[in-house]
């Protein structure tokens, strides 16, 4: 990518801030765990593989700046700084998948060379960074398949390179196609309220030469209704096992809309998304954020004060509304159950 999404420089992580794009491309150095987690429930970073490399490094700069040589109090430290962590933002696995890694590497020795298990934990941060690029890219050599010449690929919220340490996982199939030498449209939807659609998915596809058509939406249906959309790619913040599907609100309703239309719908996604502990998408915890992000746009009042809103980050697309999902493992078709488990297992 032309963009570094989350770059760990030794002494600090250097975030790209996502809030004041596409106006700005500029960045935030955190020099300590708190101020990472700052950067992840404010949305400075944000996208479920790139909050999880985030937390990551978060743990591993605040291993750096501990002062203490002693292995319990160490431990118990970097369970605190963990704990935080958890906090910032419920829905999205990647975050506690990524925490569980680093714990590992501590809770695995019952003593240990604090200096030593410094560097450990920076090497297993790196090591999660890099993974995610490499899964980025089996995504979407997996995924290419799926586009054809010609067709109208839409996308929603931000799947990019934004939301990852590679280049995304829907937009990772889109941009392993387009490299391939297909040629076909994106259309992007906006993606109320924060707009990653056209903020964020929009400005990157664009960087690359892809030809970007952004719609609000709720244009979804008519688009589809007169075949401009023959694909629809989104990507994933959780996924239970019997393949039930967080990710951004307004996910589900084009699910529905695909469904209707006979539009393929797939949702691109590591297998670090999977969370097998959910029997379904009933378990998954969907956030919910400030009101004020549905009744005010770009920081201006649009509704009546005596009106309230209702602001879920998320919803579940039922695993029945989808045709599969492409992992760095390959593409899992319906039936998901056993197939979801065997993968992440393999
Ligand atoms: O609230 P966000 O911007 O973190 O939500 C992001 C999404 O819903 C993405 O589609 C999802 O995390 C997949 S990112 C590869």
């Amino acid at each position: 990518m032309k963009f570094k999404t989350i770059e760990w420089r030794g002494d600090c992580v250097r975030l790209l801030d996502q809030r004041a794009l596409p106006r700005r491309a500029c960045y935030i150095v955190c020099k300590d765990a708190s101020s990472v987690a700052e950067a992840i429930q404010k949305m400075a970073i944000r996208g479920a593989p790139a909050i999880g490399v985030a937390a990551a490094m978060g743990v591993a700069l605040a291993a750096k700046r501990s002062r203490t040589l002693r292995p319990a109090l160490f431990r118990q430290e970097m369970e605190r700084v963990c704990e935080r962590m958890r906090q910032t933002r419920p829905t999205a696995v990647n975050l506690f998948w990524a925490l569980d890694r680093m714990k590992k590497v501590w809770d695995q020795r019952l003593n240990f060379d604090v200096e030593e298990m410094k560097e450990r934990l920076e090497a297993e941060a790196i090591r999660i960074f890099e993974e995610d690029r490499e899964v980025n890219q089996k995504i979407g050599e997996n995924g290419k398949v799926l586009i054809h010449e010609g067709d109208g690929v839409l996308t929603h919220c931000n799947a990019g390179g934004l939301a990852t340490a590679g280049y995304g996982t829907a937009l990772g199939v889109i941009y392993a196609a387009w490299t391939e030498g297909k040629r076909f449209r994106v259309f992007v939807d906006e993606t109320r309220p924060l707009l990653q659609g056209s903020r964020l998915t929009a400005w990157e596809l664009s960087r690359e030469g892809i030809p970007t058509t952004i719609l609000t939406d709720n244009m979804a249906g008519w688009l589809m209704s007169k075949r401009e959309v023959t694909l629809v790619l989104v990507g994933a913040d959780r996924i239970a096992r019997n393949g039930d599907t967080a990710n951004k609100i307004g996910t589900y309703g084009l699910a529905v809309l695909s469904k209707w239309h006979g539009i393929p719908f797939y949702v691109a996604a590591p297998t670090s998304t999977l969370d097998l502990s959910l029997v379904s998408g009933k378990g998954i915890p969907v956030e919910e954020r400030e009101p004020e992000e549905v009744t005010r746009f770009a920081g201006v009042r649009v509704a009546p004060k005596a009106c309230r809103a209702i602001n879920p980050a998320f919803d579940i697309t039922p695993h029945s509304l989808i045709h599969g999902i492409i992992t760095e493992k390959g593409i899992i078709r319906r039936p998901f159950g056993k197939r979801l488990k065997r993968m992440k297992e393999e």
